[in-house]
């Protein structure tokens, strides 16, 4: 902890990055100390330029905390639970490196999201400037859902076998771009499953073929049921190629590990982390 950080801690009793600037006068990007309802302090980014948000989540290649660490199994239909539970993993400043969940997640009550998708291992102060693509959401959406992902999730479980696929989706909202294009997002993903998607969105709660739930897809709206080759994280079974598409990425290598041909991802994709800021 520097003396900063301990300035900082002391003098802000904000649950939200957006508080830090409006009650403080806060507007740099950066590390900033937040207080939950329930009085739970913790360290999180904040992107005080784009909309002004709190970062809540990151993902990885190692560890499958948003499908499941423990297999893929049936019997175990909604993995680890963690888009819809209160528990909270990794740090601000690895979370790049390893997936990062923080207490902003269910606590927050937010209207809108923007998402910054950034190369693994960049230093936090780069983070801005090093991203692939960043967008935004502004028609308060997450009115709708009550507040936060956290919520929005309890509606739409990502659980084995809760509905067909198309049928039973969740909500795809329309994006703003702030770096990339409909074009750019929607390219990230392989050539077969450019076909099966519009860009544009970010979606959530999407399943496939097999009656399995992914999570989110970032930057685009399913139309057909391979959803597992674009949309991540997900329940803790995938039924089609066992366990090859069950994990926090889930089918983006079916062609080979970033090839960016078939329904695989590129590689710069498999090697960025995802943030998610509330505003
Ligand atoms: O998710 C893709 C799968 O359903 C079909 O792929 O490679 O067998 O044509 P493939
Ligand atoms: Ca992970
Ligand atoms: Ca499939």
């Amino acid at each position: 902890v520097t003396v900063n950080e301990l300035r900082n801690r002391a003098q802000f009793n904000a649950r939200s990055c957006k508080e830090v600037k409006d009650k403080y006068g806060q507007t740099e990007n950066g590390l900033y100390y937040l207080t939950t309802a329930s009085g739970v302090v913790y360290k999180t980014f904040c992107d005080m330029t784009t909309a002004g948000g709190n970062n809540i989540y990151g993902k990885c290649t190692v560890g499958d905390r948003w499908t499941s660490q423990q297999g893929n199994n049936a019997n175990w239909p909604q993995g680890e639970g963690n888009w819809a539970n209160r528990k909270t993993f990794g740090t601000v400043k690895a979370a790049t490196d390893d997936d990062f969940k923080n207490p902003g997640y269910y606590d927050i009550e937010a209207e809108d999201m923007s998402v910054w998708h950034v190369p693994n291992n960049t230093p936090v102060n780069h983070w801005n400037l090093a991203a692939i693509m960043r967008y935004h959401t502004d028609r308060r959406f997450l009115h709708l859902y009550r507040g936060n992902l956290y919520q929005l999730f309890h509606s739409y479980p990502v659980e084995y076998n809760v509905g067909a696929h198309l049928s039973n989706n969740g909500p795809s909202i329309p994006i703003v771009d702030d770096l990339g294009d409909k074009e750019s997002t929607k390219n990230v993903y392989g050539p077969y499953s450019g076909g099966e998607i519009e860009g544009g969105f970010i979606s959530f709660r999407d399943i496939n073929h097999e009656r399995s739930a992914t999570a989110i897809c970032f930057g685009v709206k399913p139309k057909s049921g391979n959803v597992e080759h674009y949309c991540i994280g997900g329940c803790g079974f995938f039924h089609e190629a066992n366990p090859l598409q069950c994990g926090d990425f889930t089918g983006f290598a079916w062609n080979g590990y970033g090839t960016h041909i078939g329904f695989s991802a590129s590689k710069q994709t498999l090697e960025s982390a995802v943030f998610l800021f509330y505003c």
